[in-house]
Parts: C-alpha cells; sequence; structure tokens
C-alpha cells in the first residue's frame, strides 16, 4: 500500500534510514563523567539493553578549546569503547553551543534581539546563523568530524546540530535577508517594487526607494507589517536550512553511505518550515516533550507529535530523537511520571511508526543548567524507580524488533501549515484566541477521542487518498492550494474547513470579495463578516453543539445548513455547512467548536466520509492504532490512555507480555499491549 501524501513533492532520502531493532538510548555526554563512572555506564547500557547513544550534542568547547586547536582524544575512546560494547552512535556536530572564546573573537556572530541587544554566551545557542565567521566555524568542526569518524564502525547516523531555530535580528541577518528577498522579488528597481506592492508599504508610509532601507523587524514603535513579519520567518527557516544543508553536504562527501538528519523541536516550537525541512533530511528525527500530567491529554498531545512526526516523513518509520524518562521541565514547575507510564508512552510512540526510543538524557547531569532534568539513570543511580523502568523498557522493546519497517496508514489527514502558523502569529488580529496550534492541536485531539488514526498533509500536497481532510485555521491560503482542496472535493473528497480561513494570500494581502477566498464555490457559501466574541461568552447552535470566541455571517449559496447559531450576534444564521460539490462533500465551521462538539461534528463527517475508529466500540482514551508489514503481517498497538479498565475485542500474540491474546482483552489504565495479529486467510 503506498503511503499518501505528505508533502507537495514528498523527497525520498538520499540515504535511507532503516533499522531492524528498535534503538534505545539517549544523549550520552561522558565528557561530563570520570573513568569510573564511563566503566559503571557501560555495564549500566549492557544491562538495560541500550543499543544507540547521541555523542557530542554540545562538546565543541571541549572538541576546540581554542580557535583550530582539536582534541579528539576522548571522542575517539568514546566512541571505540562504544562500539567495544555492541553500542551503535548517533554522531552529533556540537555547532548548537559554540565555546566562550568564539564569543570574544567574533562578537559579531552573536544573536541579536529585536531591541538591538546582544545576546552573550553563558547559556546555549548563542550565535546568528547568518554571521559568517559562525557560518565557517561550525562548517569546519562538522568537516573535522566527518573526515575523522568516516570508517568508524559505531557511526550509525549523523545528527547535525541540535534543534536548529534561533532567530536573530542582527546587521549579519539584514544583509542575508535582504539577499532572500531580491532572490524572491527580483533584483534591482523592478524586485523592490514587487516587494512594495506585496508589502503593501504604501500603508504607514514604508514604501522602500533602495534595498538596503529593508531591515529585519525590529522593535518598532507599534505593529509590524504583518508581510514583512511573514517573509522574516520564511527567510528564517530558509536560513537555518542552509546553514544545515552545508554540513550535511560536507559530511555526504566523507560518508555518503551513512544517513543524516537533525532533531526537530515538536510539538510547538515552529522557526521552522517542516515540510521544507523534511525533505532535506534523510529521516526525520524528532523531541518530544510530554508536558501533562494528566492521562488523557498526554494520550492527544503524543499522538499530535507522533503523527506529525510520521507524516513529515513520508510515512516511513521515524526517529523519536529525545523524550524524558521523568521530570518534564516547566516554566515554574517539574512533573513526575507516574510508575509505567514511560513504558506507555514510548510504545505509544512506537505504535505511530518511530522505530526508536531515544531520551534525553542517558545519565543525569551532576551540573549545568539541566541538573535537575529527567534521565534514563538519574542521580540516585542504579537504586532509583527510574532507572529499574529503563531496564524493563530495554527488556520490552528488544521484544519488539520485528515491528520496525512496519507503517501505519491513515484514511484521514488534518493540514499543516507554516505560512499559516506565522501569518495568525501576529498582534494586528481581530481575536487573539484565534492560535494556529491550538485550533490544528483540537482539531487532530477530536479524531483522536474518535479512536481515528491521522496523518497529516500539507495543503499542496496529493490528498487524493484520503477520503476525508480536515483544515482548521487555513488564513493564509495561496490560490494552487486552493485549487488543489476544490480538486480534491470535486473528486470525491470530504473537507471540514474551519473559521478564518482562505482570509489572506500568500502575501499576508487580504482576499477581496468575501471568504474563503479561492474555496467559496466549493463550499457553497461566503463569510461577509467576522465577530470575535469575549470569552465568557458561549453560543449555543441549534440542533446541537457549542461554539466559542468567534462567530462569522454566511450568505448560503447552495451549502444545507447543518447548524444555527441560536444565539449570539448572528442568531439564526448558518454556523455549520454541507455542500455537496462534484462527486465530494465541502463542509464548513464558522465558530470554535467546544472539545465535546467538535468529537460529536468530526464522527458525523468521518461516518459519512466513509471512515471508521481501528477499534469502533473502544472507549475514549483506548488508543488503537495498526502498523504493517507489506507482506501482511500486522500489529495492533493498544494503550489506554483512559481512567477505568477497559474491555476490547483483539486477538494474536502480545510482544510485550508475551502472552495469547483474545477474543477480548481487559486493558487496565496505563496498560499496553502490542498484539501480533493473524494474518488473513489466503
Ligand atoms: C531539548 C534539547 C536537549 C535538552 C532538552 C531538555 O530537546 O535538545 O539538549 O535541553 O531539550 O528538555
Amino acid at each position: 500500500m503506498p503511503h499518501r501524501g505528505a508533502g507537495p513533492d514528498d523527497g525520498r532520502p538520499h540515504t535511507p534510514w532503516t533499522t531492524d531493532r528498535i534503538w534505545f538510548g539517549g544523549d550520552y555526554n561522558p565528557e561530563q563523567w570520570d573513568p569510573a563512572t564511563w566503566a559503571e555506564d557501560d555495564l549500566l547500557m549492557a544491562q538495560s539493553r541500550i543499543t544507540t547513544v547521541t555523542v557530542g550534542v554540545f562538546s565543541w568547547s571541549v572538541l576546540e578549546p581554542e580557535e583550530g586547536r582539536f582534541t579528539f582524544g576522548w571522542l575517539d575512546a568514546t566512541l571505540d569503547r562504544l562500539h567495544a560494547q555492541g553500542i551503535q552512535v548517533v554522531l552529533a556536530t556540537p555547532t548548537a553551543s559554540p565555546p566562550p572564546w568564539f564569543t570574544l573573537a567574533h562578537p559579531d556572530a552573536l544573536p541579536v534581539s529585536p531591541e538591538g541587544t546582544r545576546l552573550w554566551h553563558g547559556s546555549r545557542d548563542t550565535y546568528c546563523a547568518a554571521a559568517p565567521a559562525y557560518r565557517r566555524a561550525a562548517l569546519r568542526m562538522a568537516a573535522k568530524l566527518a573526515a575523522r569518524y568516516a570508517d568508524h564502525p559505531a557511526l550509525a547516523l549523523w545528527h547535525v546540530h541540535n534543534e536548529y531555530g534561533t532567530l536573530c535580528w542582527c546587521d549579519h541577518t539584514a544583509g542575508a535577508f535582504r539577499r532572500w528577498l531580491r532572490a524572491c522579488y527580483g533584483e534591482g528597481a523592478a524586485g523592490l517594487d514587487a516587494l512594495n506592492e506585496a508589502w503593501g508599504t504604501t500603508f504607514w508610509s514604508q514604501r522602500y526607494s533602495t534595498w538596503r532601507q529593508v531591515l529585519p523587524p525590529r522593535a518598532t514603535q507599534y505593529l509590524h507589517n504583518p508581510s514583512h513579519t511573514l517573509d522574516f520567518r520564511r527567510f528564517w527557516s530558509d536560513e537555518l536550512l542552509a546553514a544545515y544543508r552545508e554540513q550535511r553536504d560536507e559530511i555526504r562527501r566523507h560518508t555518503p553511505d551513512v544517513p543524516v538528519t537533525t532533531n526537530f523541536m515538536l510539538p510547538d516550537y515552529q522557526n521552522l518550515d517542516l515540510w521544507r525541512w523534511s525533505r532535506e533530511v534523510d529521516v526525520v528525527a524528532v523531541d518530544h516533550y510530554l508536558g501533562s500530567p494528566d492521562p488523557l491529554a498526554t494520550g492527544a498531545d503524543l499522538a499530535f507529535g507522533a503523527d506529525r512526526a510520521r507524516s513529515f516523513n513520508g510515512g516511513r518509520p521515524w526517529v523519536l530523537m529525545e523524550q524524558a524518562a521523568n521530570l518534564v521541565v516547566q516554566p515554574d514547575r517539574l512533573l513526575t511520571k507516574s510508575p509505567g507510564a514511560s513504558r506507555r508512552d514510548t510504545l505509544s510512540y512506537l505504535a505511530r511508526g518511530a522505530d526508536t526510543a531515544m531520551f534525553f538524557q542517558w545519565r543525569a547531569s551532576r551540573s549545568g543548567a539541566e541538573l535537575h532534568h529527567a534521565s534514563l539513570v538519574p542521580h540516585a543511580g542504579r537504586r532509583s524507580r527510574v532507572y529499574r523502568e529503563t531496564v524493563e523498557l530495554g527488556d520490552t522493546l528488544h521484544r519488539l524488533a520485528e515491528v520496525t519497517g512496519s507503517m501505519v496508514f491513515a484514511d484521514v489527514a488534518v493540514l499543516w501549515d507554516a505560512d499559516s502558523w506565522w501569518g495568525l502569529d501576529n498582534r494586528c488580529f481581530p481575536s487573539g484566541r484565534l492560535r494556529y496550534p491550538d485550533l490544528v492541536r483540537e482539531t487532530h485531539a477530536a479524531l483522536w477521542r474518535n479512536g481515528i488514526t491521522t496523518d497529516f498533509a500539507a495543503p499542496g500536497a496529493d490528498l487524493s487518498g484520503y477520503r476525508l481532510v480536515l483544515a482548521p485555521g487555513l488564513y493564509l491560503l495561496g490560490d494552487a492550494e486552493a485549487a488543489n482542496l476544490d480538486a480534491y472535493v470535486r473528486g470525491g473528497g470530504h473537507l471540514l474547513l474551519g473559521c478564518f480561513s482562505g482570509v489572506a494570500d500568500t502575501s499576508h494581502r487580504i482576499r477581496l470579495g468575501g471568504f474563503p477566498g479561492g474555496l467559496r464555490e466549493t463550499l457553497g457559501l461566503t463569510v461577509t463578516e467576522w465577530h470575535p466574541l469575549p470569552d465568557e461568552v458561549s453560543l449555543a447552535l441549534d440542533p446541537w453543539g457549542h461554539g466559542r470566541w468567534w462567530a462569522e455571517d454566511l450568505d448560503v449559496e447552495g451549502a444545507e445548513v447543518v447548524a444555527r447559531y441560536g444565539d449570539g450576534p448572528v442568531a439564526g444564521g448558518p454556523a455549520i455547512t454541507r455542500h455537496p460539490y462534484g462527486e465530494g462533500t465541502g463542509w464548513y465551521l464558522s465558530t470554535v467548536l467546544d472539545a465535546p462538539s467538535l468529537t460529536e461534528l468530526v464522527g458525523t463527517i468521518a461516518a459519512q466520509a466513509g471512515v471508521s475508529a481501528v477499534l469502533p466500540d473502544a472507549p475514549t482514551g483506548l488508543d488503537a492504532v495498526r502498523r504493517r508489514m507489506p507482506d501482511g503481517a500486522s500489529w495492533l498497538f493498544l494503550t489506554n490512555f483512559g481512567a477505568e479498565a477497559a474491555t476490547v475485542a483483539a486477538s494474536g500474540h502480545d510482544l510485550v507480555g508475551d502472552r495469547a491474546i483474545g477474543p477480548s482483552l481487559v486493558l487496565a489504565p496505563g496498560e499496553v499491549v502490542v498484539i501480533r495479529e493473524a494474518r488473513p486467510a489466503g
């Protein structure tokens, strides 16, 4: 079964990443420890069946203590020692944390805030990725590592940098931004005219008459021009991508057969256009930190991150590069995972296509900014509950090797669009409540509560393989993307578009003549006015449902009205509509439904689209996902995120408990099983 529609041009990896065992391990920083601790590491890693560690992520100051003087001895010894223990290495380039000497030698390469404050070393990520001195130093470091370790037998994957995403507003940035803009809009006066037109610079007297006048959107008196800020976000995503590619290409010259990646930070860190980036890595690797003690919220959050990771990777198995074994650092507190939760969560990532279970970090640090962060080996060492769970997890993962390489397939996709996020992440809006990540997260969670397996897709992707596509908050919509969605519905697809969509074009200019621009005919309606609402207003819909925060005036031009506003500023007007169009159906939701109403609406639309849950009778919170092999083998992953025991119909062999299951099974709260299913006859 081919995977359907991950991105506009779902690039195949240059060097495919595959594994025949689940990678288990995490960031390993032996440079923080002494030989006695390394010896203990060897023992504990063997005991907990660690397969893979990530080395060197923040080791620049140890690898290059002075400019141009390299000390690789400790890293040579580390890789040799790990290899002797049968452990493979994800080797990182340490470029996310330049050493103090770098700051003093190249102060112009430090990052500058929008207010013009230059930030000093003392933390990490203290660089401007547009500064030539930084780029040269980073590339030189990557080249040295690649040359030195190209043939090392422990090397399994390259990990370039760490969580790209640091932005800057300095003069180097200004120059790089202008180069990027000239490449987009054209050189010289004609290009500048095109930029003035796209940004609408006649408003508030912002017209540029030379390229030198164009600056990053630095701190200013009042609101920024939103077209300017949008292009700045796009620029930084591309500039960081260029920095990544430089290192990647240098590494590939030395090791063309070793896959290269970098770790994306999910769920809400959005300085990168991850569809674009995903085409440039050999395998998508993500860091995902869960933030809620509530199991149901955790299940939905985990699925939100994991489904995006899989989709960014074109449906292929992906790398979970970091998660936390226990405590999760929040702005103002630390959370403890309850006993068993780490295993529950880890297997749930595997359910959604991860073929690794990697953590930050192996051993808790004694000092430094993250000295209280969770780890597989906590400060208390082997006598701790967390370490005992590490050993148990290693054992469980060892038994799951046969699922590697299998894939997850979905009939439903939620659209994910960096431009809409960046467009909506702006102060000049009618409602601060319409936050793009929240709208998408809530839509995905409604599918999750319905037990429906979901992919993410780009608005320009080939969507024809999906029965249902949901597009919340698609604020910025290009003509090509609108045509793609129209063709999808015309061809038989079911589309649910959320409110405040199709509002602006790709330059962030309002689409004139009513909304959603480009999809009015598809949906059989025109939105003529918006009504942002105070938080305390709840809109009762008729015959069912509750809306919040937002209502719209709709002129219905062919669509059927599914629900009307029962009260509020547009009482009696259409709130939810359904439009049979071509071979398919275009649904429109003009308010933000509360969670129960959205769950019900999504369930209704899914049923009409012929989409069913993996286990139709399972209670909410019983997460069921199937992984399949092309040869027909399949595994059903069941995780109970609910508070009650759940009984489900399932049969086969549970790899976690190594026992036969069927014809039904009771899962205690927090329990997880991985069932090898019998192959269909014939
Ligand atoms: C990120 C980083 C790690 C560590 C963790 C802590 O994901 O990559 O180095 O700082 O956060 O949660």
